[in-house]
């Protein structure tokens, strides 16, 4: 049985297949490795959305020659409180980075970009602790509604104007296994 079926009758439409997104990060890799060339780096998946993109993303920048000189992955854990499908901004820090960032090169790896005051938050809190240079790369990108003008230096695919499960991203905790991105069925948000 597939991802898809357990959610059989809940997805509206698929927005990219698992494909494209494969190719969307396998694009990204080889802009961050060529960024990063003979330089340490230190991929910060933002989770638990990021989960599956750090994992895919740090795994394609080992497969390529001449990317870093080496590559640390850890995490950290926020939450952000608003609607069921609108972030508002305040942003909780559930989890912090394992290790310093202090003195690294460091690129932040979101899901997703909507109002964009996760990212500024996340920016401005590692920005803080002084690492030798920070960066932002999220693999879907809602340009619809930012709040705030952040700076994003990887952008993998943009979505449309529509909330988005998969790959990650959650409704109410559910549909992140999803290998798709996908819109869900209206009748889902109103049960
Ligand atoms: P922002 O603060 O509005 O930029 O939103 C960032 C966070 O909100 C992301 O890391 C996601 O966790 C969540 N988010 C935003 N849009 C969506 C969506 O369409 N589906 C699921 N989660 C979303
Ligand atoms: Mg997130």
């Amino acid at each position: 049985m597939k991802a898809t079926d357990t959610y059989e009758g809940t997805i509206e439409r698929t927005l990219f297949s698992e494909a494209e997104i494969a190719q969307a990060i396998e694009r990204l890799a080889m802009r961050i490795a060529a960024d990063y060339r003979g330089k340490p780096l230190l991929l910060l998946g933002v989770l638990k959305g990021a989960l599956y993109v750090t994992v895919d993303l740090s795994r394609a920048i080992a497969r390529i020659v001449d990317g870093p000189s080496e590559v640390c992955v850890d995490y950290l854990c926020v939450s952000s409180y608003g609607s069921a499908t609108r972030s508002s901004g305040e942003v909780r820090m559930l989890k912090d980075t394992t290790h310093p960032v202090t003195g690294r090169n460091v690129v932040i790896v979101e899901d997703i970009i909507d109002n964009g005051l996760t990212l500024e938050y996340l920016q401005a809190l590692l920005g803080g602790r002084n690492p030798a240079s920070l960066a932002s790369c999220v693999l879907f990108d809602k340009p619809y509604h930012r709040r705030v003008d952040v700076e994003v230096d990887y952008v993998g695919l943009v979505a449309p104007d529509e909330f988005v499960v998969g790959y990650g991203l959650d409704y109410q905790e559910l549909f992140r296994n999803l290998p798709s991105l996908a819109q869900l069925r209206s009748r889902v948000f109103a049960q």
